[in-house]
């Protein structure tokens, strides 16, 4: 039975994302194997990957288009090798993976965190064992525990309170940084309809205002909470909405994904709940313009729109304007390896393009850096436990501004 004791979230792996690690020059060393280097990213991009370029210039590496950033070939990365070829090369993402070249495991230092929005890096890596942030004390109702949370949101405009769906008490909580308690900030604990009140309450997120949007599951309604309120407006009713996000750029459109008559659908409204357009899906099923059990979706600067598609093991992007999404993660059946995503349920993208997805039938968070056909863990699995370094069934992800996860 899928039934999680609701302990907790928890979160909080201390991350390598000190801007040092993050400035790495081209041919640093950044593996144990030093037949690996640093290759930066093609063009003027910011970055680069880990990867393996022996002791000689290989000869077949194909140029980048003419953008000099761009590689058409799939699974390979637009990188400079100048000491090989004078134009950018397409490389395969093969030779950047883990396995080959190891990431060093020097301890981190953690510098201030930068303005940079999310701060990751392809070099990136997080401690193995977290730490409890919130929750942690058995199931219940006080305020230093949780009933299977599902939604989480980090504020960067509250010195990175996190905010947390509290599904089965019916609230919403904020825990505010090294707090041991949260406070609530929606819901007075009792399932009901009134403006105050929540009925299992899932996947939420917040504007710049750090007004919240929150899907009021069981009561079909996504609500809104302006900041110091304590009454929420409904801003859409009669939905079945599993996923919320909002856009990057000019935060003004809201983005869910919706099981209706239509099938599971990705559709936009407006910050006041007013309809704009369906974005994706046909009903539903397997092939490429379909969702089967999407969860919780995520929408880059580019307002290309990530989904964590449940049942069909696989997290699926559809660019601005697609009429058909490709695979960007998993779309190998449910397994254990690192070409599988069991069961997303939710999904965020780095700057660099990077995916981190919650893997929640392995238990695992991963990473899959663009363009790659594999994924590495970057917190949790194998195996499910309430140890330091294991989940049980996560629903959620989050970074705050330096890295942490
Ligand atoms: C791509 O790189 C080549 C060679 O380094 C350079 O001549 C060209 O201007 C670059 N193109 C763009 C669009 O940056
Ligand atoms: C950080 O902020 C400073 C000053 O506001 C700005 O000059 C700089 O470009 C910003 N850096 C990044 C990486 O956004
Ligand atoms: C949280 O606690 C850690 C270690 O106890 C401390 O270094 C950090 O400054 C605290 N952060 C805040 C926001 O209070
Ligand atoms: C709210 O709940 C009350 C009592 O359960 C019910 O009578 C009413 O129809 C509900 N209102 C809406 C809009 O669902
Ligand atoms: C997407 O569609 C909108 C409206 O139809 C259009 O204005 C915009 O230029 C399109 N963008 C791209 C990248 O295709």
């Amino acid at each position: 039975m899928f039934l999680s004791i609701g302990l907790a979230i928890i979160i909080a792996l201390l991350s390598l994302t000190s801007s040092q690690t993050c400035k790495l020059n081209k041919y640093d060393q950044c593996s144990s194997n030093s037949h690996c280097a640093w290759l930066q990213l093609g063009g003027d991009a910011e970055g680069g990957v880990c990867a393996y370029i022996g002791d000689s210039c290989f000869s077949n590496l194909v140029p980048c288009e003419n953008d000099n950033v761009t590689c058409v070939q799939s699974n390979a990365i637009c990188v400079k090798h100048s000491r090989c070829h004078k134009r950018s090369v397409c490389y395969s993402m093969k030779l950047a993976d883990p396995i080959i070249c190891p990431p060093l495991t020097t301890t981190p230092t953690i510098s201030p965190s930068s303005n940079a929005t999310d701060g990751l890096c392809t070099t990136a890596t997080w401690q193995s064992e977290g730490q409890t942030v919130a929750g942690g004390n058995g199931h219940g109702v006080a305020l230093n525990q949780l009933a299977h949370p599902t939604g989480i949101f980090i504020d960067p405009n509250d010195n990175d309170a996190l905010l947390v769906a509290d599904s089965s008490n019916n609230r919403v909580m904020k825990w505010d940084r090294n707090a041991s308690n949260g406070q609530i900030i929606l819901g007075d604990m009792k399932a009901g309809n009134r403006s105050d009140q929540l009925w299992y309450p899932q996947y939420l997120t917040m504007d710049k205002q750090s007004t919240l949007f929150v899907i009021d599951s069981n009561n079909h309604r996504v609500q809104r909470l302006a900041k110091g309120e304590k009454n929420a407006e409904t801003i859409i009713s009669n939905i079945n909405a599993r996923g919320i996000a909002l856009d990057q750029e000019e935060q003004q459109s809201l983005y869910l994904t919706v099981m209706n008559n239509q099938g599971d659908q990705v559709v936009k409204y407006t910050k006041n709940g007013e309809f704009q357009q369906v974005i994706a899906g046909v009903r539903n099923g397997p092939a490429l313009t379909q969702f089967r059990g999407s969860q919780q979706l995520y929408v880059d600067r580019d307002g290309s729109v990530f989904v964590a598609d449940s049942s069909n093991s696989r997290v699926m992007k559809w660019s601005l304007n697609a009429s058909v999404g490709e695979i960007v993660a998993g779309g190998t059946g449910v397994g254990i390896n690192s070409n599988n995503i069991g069961s997303p349920a939710s999904v965020f993208v780095d700057r660099l393009g990077s995916i981190y997805v919650v893997d929640t039938y392995n238990e695992r968070i991963v990473r899959w850096l663009k363009g790659a056909l594999t994924g590495t863990i970057i917190a949790g699995g194998p195996g499910l436990g309430s140890s330091a370094k294991l989940f049980e069934h996560p629903k959620d992800l989050a970074f705050d501004r330096e890295g942490n996860l």
